[in-house]
Formats: structure tokens, C-alpha cells, sequence
């Protein structure tokens, strides 16, 4: 079928109406796009270089240039025989399979793929391997490594020359560790900030990534015509994700941006001029789509807007098997996205099959010649202008294995630096900022001392969370900034993360916000901010007199009313990273805010999709905003009413990876159940169904009587629910049947015993070894003698015994699965 389409490289605008399914506004018109020159002019000694190597080159060889595979799915040995082109670690991807892997092991990792590349293999020519790795917020995967603000917080601090020097601290750092090339910068519009990716785009108008593109690219490749560019201490950067990415529908990830042609190219494009311009070397296509057509299949925008109209000569490579999604398409078999001008497929776990079927397709002419070789010289051209095929084993390389480079002080002082400018004063009511650092000060709230919420997601593993404080070796808590500052002034600070004291502060500072997450399982119904604890606290300690200065961590702006309400100051804080102090150094006065917000910060929970020069545009405080302390901060009482969250939300207790508002999982011995006790009694783990970890994975070790129990803060009456003929409902595969007794109760104590019986029901689903559905009506348990007035143990599943689930839904809802009895 694909035999009939001339495949014109300059502008795909022939191949366009087949691929991208008829939706005629999804096929973009090159010609109306700005024009641009490629930056750099044909090197005609590289480029028939690249023809030598071409004409030796296998069509095995080939095919593996043109994949991409992820180190926990691929080893040294595969890379070698399938030829393979680049290898990526995924954010939950380490050479040991360890999230908190010392950097030694990835630069043996690193010199491990590159031999496997370079092996000679009969007369087939040599071509290193590539690695991409995602230095979002600095070299974020690794321990001990400078972590930055998280883009957010990067965008209102609208300073283009300190992205220059991220950049370049973040190159060494890569260096380090031998890897070359970064899945960075992200040069998102984001439009609905309930994506999940808000925090991941520098601002919701296009003029703050424009602005930052070229400095932040330069910063890590170094610029055209040094010596060192994409060498020495630079690396390779990408910009991501093309195009449209931060405009979907309703913020979901990977959806789908309705927008006509010129509103893509005004709104979404712009920052992709410069960072082409500045020799951004390669181009992240975007999982999402445009008016209903992928980006990965979209010839008009990749060969016709890209390639054609913008001249870029570096090379596309894909999103994480977002090949898959094209219509038409599987994960491990996907010719119409190479067409549409992809050249290096992610296909982190699909390598295999994908490699097979597209050798098969280029054996065939399914898959174009000229189309695949295009591809591979893009991949060859940007390897030889970054000298891998010279710089030897990565272990040999410029500042490999110079550790110390890992948030050595001069880095830390940059990162430093960038907090101090990304936080926006949004409230400073009586001048209360800044603080007297010989002042007797309470530091409360559960980000005050909390590297997990101040670095946020893409943090040594893919959502950070399940992380420690000693894999942040160089790195300042909030609280551990404060301390500091305060000490040397001879003040006295007291952490207290519930806010309770013994003698009565002069102020208190409580820090709280959003725990970490990452891509879709960010996404949120709205922008209210829900955290009953922390506005409980809050409120009690201006109760007793105490003037309360909050610090909000957030990877978007929120709903926050009533925390305003009870704070005499309110920071913006978005996710700072590994300098805690540089929140010091703005509360004592070390250094004045000037951060301004790039993101409008709304007046309601259900403004998700409120920019600058909307019609009607009515923020609570507008894009741009952001006080300093020498200006009067005073806010008069804002309403308080939260516009009602989606309905829904409330009844799933646990869906999409993700638990709803408030609740968590909490694991162990019934009446001491904790997030995480250790493995004796029970495991836990994210695992695959749908999605990348939308699932949980549960195995009892039958140790001791354990539980695993989904707790929420507030507790909930559900007798109307009870009432309504409603059952708990679960979606769950069973991976080893229960060797005992199960029950499956509501706030169970520590005897547990008004639970309803399970055994026999998850050993039937054993033997199916297929996924299913169970609802038990939540009648049974008050049948059992749960008080349903109060549930704030929604479930809890109590076995003496060995029994091994995975969990991919629990929610409260009429039954649609298979009924199980009370008894
Ligand atoms: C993300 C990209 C990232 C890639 C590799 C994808 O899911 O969308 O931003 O670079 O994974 O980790
Ligand atoms: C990987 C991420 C990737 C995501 C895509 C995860 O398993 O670790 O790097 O971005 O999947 O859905």
C-alpha cells in the first residue's frame, strides 16, 4: 500500500493525506509556515563520509541505526547483534535496575553499550552507539546530581542567560557518567494546566520558551563552530515534544490539540525557530495529536514543516513507543511513522519486533530505500558532528568519572541561584517578608523537610517518588536551609512537620503542596488544591497568634484560597530541586524576590484553562504577577468555595496509577500499617496493564498477618452510597492464589474481623489468569458491622497467608462485575 506514495524528503505533503487518516485540518500546509535556513552548511567532506558508510552498511545495519532501545530491555549483547543505534534509560531505567544506581555503574553501562557498538563484526562498518537520557532539571537520574527547578520554575524566573549555565552544569554532570545526549529542553505552550506535564513547559505563551530556547540549547551543546560544540563538556539536546504538546484537550497527556494551522504554528511553534537555529540537534515528536491525527504519523508537520520548510538536518526521534498509537500502527510494527519523517523510533521494550518487521518492510520496499537512508545519515551526521565516532570508549571521554562534578558547590550555587529567581511572591501581607533570622521560627508542614516534594517527578525515577534522603547527598532540604540561615544568625528554628510546639514561635513557616508525579499520572480533574491537613495547620496556628509565611510546592499554579486566607505570606514555590537554601535566602531578606509567575494563577478550582489574552481573562493573579518586599502585599479575604470537583473523582479510590484525592496505600501488620514498612510482610510495585504503572502490584509473604489498606485523610460518609445499592468494585488479576483465608473489610482495627471472605473468589480468578472485576456491595459490610458514616479506610485486604494480586481499579460504583456474596 505504501509502494504508490512518492516519497518527497523536502516536504511530505504527498505522503500527508494517507497517513494522517481523513481529517483534512490535520494535514498542515508547509508554505504557510515561516521559512528558515539551516544553520549549518553542508559539510560535503562529512556528508561523503556518510556515503561511505552507508554503501557498506548491512540493511540489518541500517534498520538498527534507526531504533532506539531502553537499558532495562536491552543488554550489550543485543546491541551488537541487531546493530542497534542508541540506547535511553527511561525514567525508571538504571544500568542496575536499581532507581538509586551509583554514576560509576553508568559509566560502565555506558562503555558496555559503546563496545558492543564499536566490536568488529566481518567488514560491516563501526558506529557508536548513542545514549539519550532525561536531564530534565539536571542530571536528574543520578544520585548526587545538581537538581534544578523544574522548568516552571525556570520560566518565571525570565532570566535567558542562567538557562546558558544550567545547561552547561548539566552537560559536565552528563559527561560524567558518560551519556550524550538529553531528552531536553521541553519547549511546551501549556494551555490547561490539569496536564500532567505543567510543570515540565516554561509558561503557557510562547514568548518565555522562545526566549529560552537558544541560550538553554547553546548552554548544553556548546555553539556552532566552537571546537567544543556538542563535545568536551557539551552534549547533545533535543527539543520536545513537536508539536502541540502542552495544547490537548482538557490538559490530558498524549490527547489531542484541537487548534486550527495557524493557531499550531502562532501559539505552539515559535520556540522551535530558535532552538533549530542554535543547532539543536534533534527534534522529540510528540505523543499527542493534532485535530485526531498522531504526530508520529503526521508527514505534513515532520518532512513538510520540519525538514522542510525549517531546514532542520539533525534527526526526529520518536516518544516512547509513541509509533504505536499512528492508526495503522502496533508498537513493534510501524512504517507509516518513518514515512511521515521519523528517524529514530523509541521502542524502549518493542525493539525486538520492531526491528524485525521494519527489516522485513525495507527487504519488501514497504519501507522506502532513500527514506530509511535518509534517516540513517541524519542519525550518522549528528554522531559525527558530536565526534563519537573519534572520542573513543565513553570512559575515556572529557570529565568521565569526575564525580565530584556531581553537585559540586559551583553547580550548587547556580541551582541556588535559580531558586532564589524562580519563586514568586504572591501575597506579603503587614511586610511580614522578610523574616528577622534571630527570630524564634517553627518550620512545619510535610514539604518543610521533604526531598521527594521539592524535587518532584523525572527524580531518580520516573514519578520520584520512592526515594530517600540519603540519595540526595548534595542537596538542602527547606527546612535544612532554614536551619542553617537561622543558626548562623544566632535565630532559633524548630522543625515540626505537624506544626505542634512547646513554646510559642514568633512565625511559622509551612511548606506543602503537590507530592511528586510525572506524564499522565499528573493529569487532574481540576486545579483546586485539596489538603485538609495542611489548612488545618495552618489555620490553628493562626488560631493561637502565631503569623503563619506558607511555601507552596506545585508543578502548576492552584486553587488555593483558602491557604492564602490563612497565610500572612504566600510564596509560589513550584518544585525548586536540590537547593532548599535558596527558599532561605528569599524569606530572611538575602536576596529580594523577582520572580514572576508564567503561568495566570486562578480564581477558581475550575479555571484549568486560563491564559493571558483570553477573552474575559480574570485570574486571581495574572501571568506576569509576582510581588518583591519593599511593596505593600496585603490581600483582601478571598471566597472560599471550591467550585465541585469532578464527581467521579471521589468514588475512584484508586485508578490510573494514581489514588484520588487525600488517600494513600498503607501497608503491614493490621494496626500498624505504615507507606513503608520494609518487604517483610508485603511487597509493593508498580506494574503495566493499560498504561506504563497504572497498576500496583501486592505480594504477601505470609509471614505474619498483614494488610494492605487505602487510607484517606478525611473520612466519608457512605451510608447513602450503602443505600444506593453501590459496591466496592475491583479490578484486579490474581498471580498466585492465597494460601489462606482473605478478607476484604473497611476500617479494620487491628482484630479485623467484620470483613467479607475472599479465598474463594481469588482462587477461582487464578485459574481464568485473566484480569476481572468483583463488586461487593457495600451493604455487606455494613452487614459485618463497619460503621459506613465514617470510612476512612475505604479498603483493606487482611490475609494470615501467601497471595500475590495486581490491582488496577478500585472504586466505589454500581456494580458491573461479578457479585460476590456477603459471606
Ligand atoms: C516522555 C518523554 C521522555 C521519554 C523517555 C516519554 O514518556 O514523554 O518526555 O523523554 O519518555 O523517558
Ligand atoms: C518510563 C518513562 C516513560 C514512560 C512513558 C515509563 O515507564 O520510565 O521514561 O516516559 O514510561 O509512558
Amino acid at each position: 500500500m505504501f509502494e504508490a506514495i512518492a516519497v518527497t524528503l523536502c516536504c511530505g505533503i504527498a505522503t500527508a493525506p494517507l497517513f494522517a487518516q481523513p481529517i483534512p485540518q490535520a494535514i498542515a500546509n508547509p508554505n504557510a509556515w515561516p521559512a528558515q535556513a539551516a544553520p549549518i552548511k553542508p559539510d560535503p567532506a562529512m556528508e561523503r563520509r556518510i556515503d561511505a558508510l552507508i554503501a557498506r552498511m548491512s540493511l540489518e545495519q541500517k534498520v538498527g541505526q534507526v531504533i532506539q532501545a531502553d537499558v532495562g530491555s536491552v543488554t550489550p549483547q543485543d546491541v551488537r547483534r541487531y546493530h542497534l543505534g542508541s540506547v535511553l534509560n527511561g525514567g525508571n531505567s538504571t544500568p542496575t535496575g536499581k532507581y538509586n544506581a551509583p554514576a560509576g555503574e553508568w559509566l560502565k553501562a555506558a562503555d558496555a553499550f559503546y563496545a558492543a557498538s564499536m566490536a568488529p563484526d566481518g567488514n560491516l562498518p563501526r558506529i557508536p552507539i548513542i545514549w539519550g537520557s532525561d536531564a530534565v532539571h539536571g542530571h536528574n537520574n543520578i544520585v548526587g546530581a545538581t537538581l534544578f527547578p523544574h522548568n516552571i520554575g525556570l520560566g518565571a524566573a525570565r532570566d535567558p542567560e542562567l538557562m546558558r549555565r544550567i545547561g552547561e552544569v548539566t552537560a559536565i554532570e552528563m559527561r560524567t557518567t558518560g551519556l550524550d545526549w538529553t531528552f531536553a529542553p521541553t519547549l511546551a505552550i501549556v494551555r490547561d494546566d490539569r496536564w500532567g506535564r505543567t510543570y515540565e513547559g516554561f509558561g503557557e505563551t510562547p514568548e518565555i520558551a522562545t526566549s529560552y530556547a537558544a541560550p538553554l540549547i547553546e548552554g548544553l551543546q556548546g555553539r556552532i563552530g566552537d571546537k567544543d560544540w556538542l563535545r568536551g563538556p557539551h552534549i547533545i539536546a533535543t527539543a520536545k515534544h513537536f508539536l502541540g504538546d502542552g495544547g490537548t484537550t482538557g490538559g490530558k497527556d498524549q490527547g489531542d490539540t484541537r487548534i486550527a494551522e495557524n493557531g499550531l504554528r502562532d501559539l505552539f511553534s515559535p520556540p522551535y525557530l530558535p532552538a533549530i537555529k542554535a543547532g539543536v540537534q534533534s527534534i522529540m515528536v510528540s505523543f499527542s495529536s493534532w485535530n485526531g491525527a498522531k504526530m508520529h504519523g503526521n508527514g505534513s508537520l515532520l518532512n513538510g514543516v520540519v525538514k522542510g520548510r525549517w531546514n532542520f538536518d539533525g534527526f526526529l526521534v520518536g516518544d516512547w513507543n509513541g509509533h504505536g498509537q499512528v492508526e495503522g500502527c502496533t508498537v513493534t510494527n510501524c512504517v507509516p511513522s518513518i514515512v511521515a519523517g521519523l528517524d529514530m523510533y523509541m521502542a524502549p521494550d518493542s525493539w525486538k519486533g520492531l526491528y524485525k518487521s521494519t527489516l522485513a518492510a525495507a527487504r519488501d520496499g514497504k519501507l522506502p530505500m532513500d527514506r530509511l537512508e535518509d534517516a540513517v545519515r541524519r542519525i550518522l551526521r549528528v554522531k559525527m558532528r558530536a565526534g563519537l565516532f573519534e572520542a573513543g570508549k565513553p570512559s575515556s571521554r572529557p570529565y568521565a568519572g569526575e564525580f565530584q562534578q556531581l553537585g559540586s558547590p559551583e553547580h550548587r550555587a547556580i541551582a541556588r541561584e535559580a531558586v532564589r529567581k524562580s519563586l514568586v511572591l504572591l501575597k506579603n501581607a503587614d511586610r511580614i517578608l522578610p523574616l528577622d533570622p534571630r527570630a524564634n521560627i517553627l518550620v512545619a508542614g510535610d514539604g518543610a523537610d521533604s526531598m521527594t516534594k521539592q524535587t518532584g517527578g523525572w527524580t531518580l525515577s520516573w514519578q520520584g517518588t520512592g526515594t530517600k534522603r540519603s540519595d540526595f547527598p548534595n542537596a538542602q532540604t527547606i527546612w535544612e536551609g532554614i536551619a542553617q540561615e537561622v543558626d548562623a544568625s544566632g535565630g532559633h528554628a524548630t522543625l515540626s512537620p505537624d506544626g505542634s510546639y512547646s513554646t510559642k514561635p514568633d512565625v511559622a513557616i509551612v511548606v506543602f503542596g503537590e507530592n511528586p508525579y510525572a506524564e499522565f499520572q499528573g493529569d487532574r480533574a481540576d486545579v483546586g488544591y485539596d489538603d485538609e491537613r495542611s489548612l488545618k495547620l495552618l489555620r490553628s496556628l493562626q488560631a493561637d497568634g502565631i503569623p503563619t509565611v506558607s511555601v507552596f510546592l506545585s508543578g502548576r499554579p492552584m486553587w488555593a484560597n483558602p491557604f492564602l486566607n490563612a497565610s500572612r505570606a504566600f510564596v509560589a514555590a513550584w518544585l525548586p530541586g536540590s537547593e532548599g537554601g535558596g527558599v532561605a535566602d528569599l524569606l530572611f531578606g538575602k536576596a529580594q524576590f523577582t520572580g514572576k509567575l508564567p503561568y495566570s494563577w486562578p480564581k477558581a478550582s475550575d479555571q484549568t484553562a486560563l491564559n493571558i489574552g483570553d477573552k474575559g481573562y480574570d485570574p486571581l493573579f495574572a501571568y506576569g504577577f509576582g510581588l518583591t518586599t519593599n511593596e505593600p502585599g496585603d490581600l483582601a479575604t478571598l471566597p472560599e468555595d471550591r467550585a465541585s470537583p469532578a464527581q467521579a473523582d471521589d468514588n475512584i479510590l484508586f485508578g490510573s496509577g494514581r489514588f484520588g484525592n487525600g488517600r494513600q496505600l498503607l501497608i503491614g501488620a493490621p494496626g500498624a500499617l505504615a507507606t513503608n514498612p520494609g518487604p517483610t510482610l508485603i511487597t509493593v510495585e508498580r506494574t503495566d496493564r493499560n498504561a506504563q504503572e497504572d497498576s500496583l502490584r501486592l505480594r504477601w509473604t505470609g509471614a505474619a498477618r498483614a494488610a494492605a489498606a487505602i487510607v484517606q485523610e478525611e473520612s466519608r460518609d457512605l451510608t447513602r452510597q450503602a443505600n444506593g445499592d453501590l459496591a466496592l468494585e475491583l479490578d484486579l488479576k490474581v498471580n498466585a492464589a492465597p494460601t489462606a483465608a482473605v478478607s476484604l473489610s473497611m476500617n479494620c482495627g487491628e482484630q479485623c474481623t467484620n470483613g467479607v471472605p475472599l479465598q474463594t473468589a481469588l482462587t477461582a480468578i487464578k485459574k481464568t489468569d485473566q484480569w476481572a472485576r468483583i463488586a461487593i456491595p457495600l451493604s455487606c459490610f455494613a452487614e459485618a458491622g463497619v460503621d459506613l458514616s465514617h470510612v476512612d479506610q475505604p479498603l483493606m485486604l487482611t490475609t494470615n497467608g501467601q497471595l500475590d494480586i495486581s490491582l488496577s481499579s478500585v472504586r466505589i460504583a454500581p456494580p458491573s462485575g461479578t457479585q460476590l456474596s456477603c459471606h
